[in-house]
């Protein structure tokens, strides 16, 4: 069996090794710009060059080294005919749920207030946030805002949860698609973004949306960075509005040096670390749905390119 691996950023030797270890029989093929692609069984990729994706019209499965699929989904027609497979979980979830519980307990606890204090020298005990006030709002509710969801719940806070299709979480207030939108949004105070970027989510956390959280909430954002209209952000931040976010992910990555976060003592940023795919864990992911495949038989996360994830 052949397997072609690519990835926009070059780093494809760590995922030989990995791939050469789990799957002992495989050959795994590389590609360069402007060369002819050798018949290939499976495609494994990331951020993949259109000259590639014009080859693997007779591949059987693309796989993805990731969860999110818009960077190939932008391709539209371009994209071969082909089942496309993202990951699932395959170690990001916890990951994910240790990033968005340090954001949140960082604001609920006060922890950069406490940071302040002690830089000026002062033992200053704060008033504590109630808890029953708090509510963690989780967009999206899949492989990855689960983990969010049950982390939160572990702390005791009140959490809602927004999906495009109903879902029914014990313990969770749940909401389903745009029309329950407003209800979902309103009065939350920590607003967590775990959705895939698509058509109808592009822009969404804009203005109005984020005005209907409760005045002084907190904006984590762990997705996609075009969720977010980064300019209205800015705006409500400055007008006490929403009391500040932490952002792993940008519209434009890495972050252009002019952008006005950087200088934004509120947003905590960070370098799309949120969740790293653990190469491990994907690749053995990837052998068993090969083997499924193999045999016959229908693999999860397959991506349905009308919803675009
Ligand atoms: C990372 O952003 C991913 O989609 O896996």
């Amino acid at each position: 069996m052949r397997i072609v691996l690519y990835r926009g950023d070059g780093v494809i030797e760590p995922w030989e090794r990995e791939f050469h270890a789990v799957m002992p029989d495989v050959q795994t093929v590389t590609w360069k710009e402007g060369e002819l692609l050798a018949p290939c069984d499976y495609a494994v990729l990331w951020n993949p060059a259109p000259a590639l994706l014009a080859q693997l019209g007779d591949v059987k499965a693309i796989f993805l080294m990731g969860a999110g699929v818009d960077a190939v989904l932008k391709f539209g027609d371009a994209l071969p005919d082909v089942p496309l497979v993202r990951l699932g979980d395959a170690g990001m979830g916890v990951q994910m749920a240790e990033y968005v519980a340090h954001a949140v307990l960082r604001y609920f606890r006060r922890f950069d207030e406490y940071e302040q204090q002690a830089r000026h020298g002062a033992w200053n005990p704060l008033p504590q946030h109630a808890k029953e006030h708090f509510t963690i709002g989780v967009m999206g509710l899949g492989r990855l805002g689960m983990p969010v969801v049950e982390a939160m719940r572990h702390f005791g806070f009140p959490v809602r949860g927004w999906s495009r299709s109903p879902k029914d979480v014990p313990g969770v207030q749940t909401f389903a698609g745009m029309e329950a939108l407003g209800d979902f949004l309103h009065g939350i105070r920590v607003l967590v973004c775990m959705l895939p970027l698509t058509q109808e989510t592009t822009n969404l956390l804009d203005r109005h949306n984020l005005g209907r959280l409760a005045s002084g909430a907190y904006l984590i954002n762990v997705s996609r960075g075009a969720i977010l209209n980064e300019p209205d952000l800015m705006t409500l931040i400055r007008s006490g509005q929403i009391a500040g976010a932490t952002l792993d992910v940008f519209r434009h990555e890495p972050l252009p040096a002019p952008h006005p976060f950087w200088n934004e003592p509120r947003i905590t940023l960070t370098p799309h670390i949120s969740a790293l795919t653990m190469r491990h864990d994907a690749v053995r992911q990837i052998a068993d749905k090969i083997q499924t495949l193999e045999n016959g038989e229908a693999v999860t996360e397959l991506v349905d390119r009308q919803l675009g994830y």
